[in-house]
């Protein structure tokens, strides 16, 4: 079976730059990305590419070969389902704040209204991807709704989950290490499955493409996620023994990451891993683990979880202690809201975490992101709703740049390794900074022996 037509719902993180991707190396398939919210489309239907809703560097390039060609973005939800013979769900499954499973399930509520409005406009035979990171056996949920059209229409359901990181989005899309699709293993099945594998093999080499049975597909997205960011908090438990005993966490990362079995990747110790799906995969695993009833299961990877909070904790605790265990009234720059580098993306970030310990102190913070906006950062911060909206206003500035951000500040806290960042003049900000000028570098940004050469008091997670 050939596709011609594709039609992607959810047009965010992932469903926008994978898409266009499909877009640009598939010319002849026509793309439509659709999304509820309409200022996210008339973004990426924007004329001036810096106002694209999702910043990965060249992303920029990859809309403006393919954009009008053959990918389209629309809020016109019901007719792209209705002329797509593929529609990918791409929309987003976050952590439950509610009811059963409250701050562990994933919340399948958008997941369930697309197989709906799937369900209610498709008049001919389609396939049906799940692009979202989703628990094991959901398939089987999206299945049965589709099945009861009674309007003759055959569903297949594929799951062909993501695998891309932020900031290196198009990288990982045109150079990805595996493409995974689950489908049902009967002639229907492998016919959708190789369908999609079709597409993928227009620019990704045939043996990187595993085909396997749906609830593996699922499940080994989660598992991903879940080994990923387990590294990071292992190696951030030995960030904080490190600093106990007088050991250097670089050293021991490099030493331990250059044992072939183990490998270097990933074994960067920081204030703690962000982004939307470290955190809510993990505990969506840990959830299905306690619904099966295998707690020893469910409590050895929520332990990633509780390292991770820790570490977050503890960086803001060091600064708090260092500062002499004020810092009411102190101005505090931070450098960075992203949760990491290369995405304006701040979910889950470990700066609003840090940031809300320190003004629970009523410390003033100053912030700086190249890519993040001020009224995000005000909204991530009242999402959390410690304080009132009109107290993070007074107590949270954001700044244009670095230097505004560290002027007449007491200490620096980087919080994401931007690259801008390491070409400041140290020498300047430390000017016009309160002296004693404390740097808290949460990322192994800077060179810690020449910042003490200008002066700063310095510190670095696991030194
Ligand atoms: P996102 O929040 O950036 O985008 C989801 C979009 O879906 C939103 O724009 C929302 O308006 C739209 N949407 C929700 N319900 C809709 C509906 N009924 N009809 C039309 N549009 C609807 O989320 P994301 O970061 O792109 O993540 C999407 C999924 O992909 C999640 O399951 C996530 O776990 C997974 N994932 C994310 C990443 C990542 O790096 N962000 C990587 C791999 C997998
Ligand atoms: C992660 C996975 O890497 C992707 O494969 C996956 O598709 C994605 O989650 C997802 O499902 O959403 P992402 O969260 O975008 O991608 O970015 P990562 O590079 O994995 O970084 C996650 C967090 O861990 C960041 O805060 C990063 O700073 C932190 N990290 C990463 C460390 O602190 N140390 C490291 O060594 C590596």
């Amino acid at each position: 079976m050939k596709i011609s037509k594709i039609c992607c719902i959810g047009a965010g993180y992932v469903g926008g730059p994978t898409m266009a991707v499909i877009a640009q190396k598939c010319p002849e398939i026509k793309v439509t990305v659709v999304d509820i919210n309409e200022q996210r489309i008339t973004d990426w239907n924007s004329d001036n590419l810096n106002k694209l809703p999702v910043f990965e560097p060249g992303l920029d390039k990859v809309v403006e070969e393919a954009r009008g060609r053959n990918l389209f973005f629309s809020i016109n939800v019901d007719k792209a389902i209705e002329e797509a013979e593929m529609i990918f769900i791409s929309v987003n499954t976050p952590t439950k704040t509610y009811g059963k499973g409250k701050d562990m399930a994933a919340d399948l509520k958008y997941i369930e209204l697309c197989a709906r409005q799937i369900a209610k406009v498709a008049k001919t035979d389609k396939i049906v991807v799940e692009k979202s990171t989703l628990p094991v056996r959901t398939a089987q949920a999206i299945k049965s709704i589709l099945s009861q059209t009674g309007k003759g229409v055959n569903f297949q359901i594929l799951s062909n989950p993501e695998f891309l990181a932020e900031g290196t989005a198009i990288q990982d899309l045109l150079n990805p290490d595996r493409i995974l699709i689950g489908g049902e293993l009967n002639e229907k099945g492998i016919e959708a499955i190789n369908a999609l594998v079709n597409i993928y093999a227009s620019w990704v080499s045939k043996d990187k493409i595993l085909t396997t049975n749906v609830w593996s597909s699922e499940l080994s997205k989660l598992v991903a996620n879940a080994f990923l960011a387990q590294r990071v908090s292992s190696i951030n438990s030995i960030s904080e023994l490190c600093e106990s005993t007088g050991a250097d966490v670089r050293e021991v990362s490099r030493a331990v990451g250059m044992d072939s079995r183990i490998g270097s990747k990933f074994l960067n110790a920081s204030v703690g891993f962000g982004g939307s799906c470290f955190q809510k995969d993990i505990l969506n695993l840990v959830y299905i683990a306690k619904s099966y009833g295998l707690n020893e299961v469910a409590d050895y990877w929520e332990q990633v979880i509780l390292m991770n909070n820790h570490q977050k904790s503890r960086f803001a605790s060091k600064i708090l202690s260092t500062l002499y265990n004020t810092v009411s009234g102190k101005k505090i720059a931070m450098l960075g809201w992203a949760f990491k580098k290369d995405t304006n993306d701040t979910r889950e970030s470990a700066a609003i975490y840090v940031a809300d310990q320190l003004l629970e102190e009523k410390a003033n913070i100053a912030v700086y992101d190249p890519k993040v906006e001020s009224n995000r950062i005000y909204a991530d911060l009242n999402y959390l709703n410690s304080r009132s909206e009109d107290e993070n206003s007074l107590l949270v500035q954001v700044h244009n740049n670095s230097y505004e951000a560290c002027k007449d500040a007491h200490a620096i806290a980087i919080m994401t390794e931007w690259d801008e960042f390491k070409d400041c003049d140290w020498q300047r900000i430390y000017d016009n900074m309160l002296k004693p000028a404390f740097i808290f570098d949460g990322r192994f940004l800077l060179d810690r022996e020449e910042l003490k050469k200008i002066g700063f008091k310095s510190f670095s997670i696991g030194i």
